[in-house]
């Protein structure tokens, strides 16, 4: 395995002790299961960015149409865009439907992920992506409320990269968290899938 995959497995692996461990803290806390309910209130909630027009953003604008919310940076090498291309595809395959879901980009790099350097960088997918940055602070309340990990690894020739979290949130029209949606499938497949929160 590459180092690159490694890295990934340790991401999803992290992920997913995260989960592990936060159905533990309930169980301690409560002597039950979790409901699924509470697993899905676990992931999400209010946040306050900035799109890639420079315009804020918050929970309260994107409420009344289902997302996809996933978490990236411009200079990620290989995962980001081709999920960005897979996300546009499926929006694609969606058609004017697309209209009707939110599909949202959120930048773990907004350091360089300026919103500039974020609608740069997404016209070469969906128009209808939209790309979201904000301060330090705000992108990690954000990486928080969806339980995303993202690392800074500097790079041997100077700079950096980022390790991060590359699940897609599907959340309802009322921004709960539904599931983890696989966008590696026929688009057609996906919006099928899709179609039923719209
Ligand atoms: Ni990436």
């Amino acid at each position: 395995m590459t180092p690159r995959t490694a890295r990934l497995l340790l991401v999803l692996g992290a992920f997913i002790a995260g989960l592990a461990l936060f159905s533990a803290v309930i169980f301690i806390v409560t002597g039950r299961s979790p409901a699924p309910i509470a697993m899905q209130s676990a992931i999400g909630g209010p946040f306050r960015l900035v799109d890639h027009n420079n315009r804020p953003i918050t929970d309260q604008d994107v409420k009344g149409k289902p997302q996809l919310v996933f978490f990236g940076f411009t200079h990620c090498p290989d995962v980001c865009p081709t999920a960005l291309f897979e996300v546009s595809e499926i929006l694609r395959a969606l058609g004017p439907d697309g209209d009707r879901l939110g599909a949202m980009f959120v930048t773990v790099d907004p350091e360089r992920d300026t919103p500039a350097k974020l609608k740069d960088y997404l016209s070469s997918f969906d128009p209808r992506l939209i790309g979201a940055t904000g301060d330090a602070d705000a992108i990690r309340a954000m990486e928080r409320a969806y339980r995303v990990y993202a690392k800074k690894v500097p790079l041997d020739g100077g700079g950096y990269t980022m390790d991060h979290t590359a699940i897609v949130y599907l959340m309802d029209k009322e921004g709960r968290f539904v599931a983890p949606f696989n966008i590696k499938r026929r688009p057609e497949a996906a919006a099928a899938d899709l179609r039923r929160y719209l």
